[in-house]
């Protein structure tokens, strides 16, 4: 017999988010300044396959140090931790620790990736691209709860539109990688951890 489907009532539970904001910020000096830091600093060795990652900025970080970073780099981590801000006092009534996060400056040539992996107990994550010419490699996002073996669901990652000009806000937990590049042009990205203040 069919079910009247008025007496069915279906809650969504446990969802996350990606949240968009276009940036107004200068690509060009972004992306010369992030070459700047590139000469300044060996690459670290996180979740890049290749590429060059900066080391991990922050407040820890010594003055001296912080006076290495290209003005525009320090203008967009500035404007990020406020619209970041912003939106967990708006939508969820909590505010970002200002004393405590962390960004660093990613390039990506050709053939590099980022593998997968999340960001432990960092609350939120924003990526801000800077330069993504076709067929860098996209942000993916993938689950990895029990989802993935039911058959209930069809699909289990998001392709992150990965935009120049976009920054993107997740929260620190999801897992995610970056897909290999086939572009002869440098991908560049600013990756952001913050932490909620308690
Ligand atoms: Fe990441």
């Amino acid at each position: 017999m069919p079910i009247d489907m008025n007496r069915v009532v279906v809650d969504e539970i446990f969802h996350d988010f990606i949240i968009t904001v276009n940036l107004d910020h200068d690509m060009d000096s972004l992306t010369e300044d992030a070459y700047v830091l590139k000469y300044n600093y060996p690459s670290q060795s996180i979740s890049n396959i290749g590429g060059w990652q900066s080391p991990v900025f922050g407040p820890q970080c010594s003055t001296e140090i912080l006076n290495t970073i290209p003005q525009s780099i320090s203008n967009l981590q500035k404007d990020c931790w406020e619209l970041c801000n912003s939106i967990t006092t708006g939508k969820f009534q909590k505010k970002l620790r200002k004393d405590h996060s962390g960004w660093w400056v990613n390039i990506n040539e050709k053939h590099h990736y980022n593998a997968i992996h999340h960001h432990g107990r960092t609350d939120l994550i924003a990526v801000a691209f800077i330069k993504t010419p076709p067929n860098s490699g996209k942000m993916i996002v993938a689950r990895n709860d029990g989802s993935t073996y039911s058959q209930l669901y069809d699909d289990f990652q998001y392709s992150v539109p990965s935009e120049a000009g976009k920054l993107y806000i997740l929260p620190g937990h999801v897992w995610h990688y970056v897909a290999e590049s086939f572009s002869d042009e440098d991908r560049i990205s600013v990756s952001f951890n913050y932490y909620i203040s308690v």
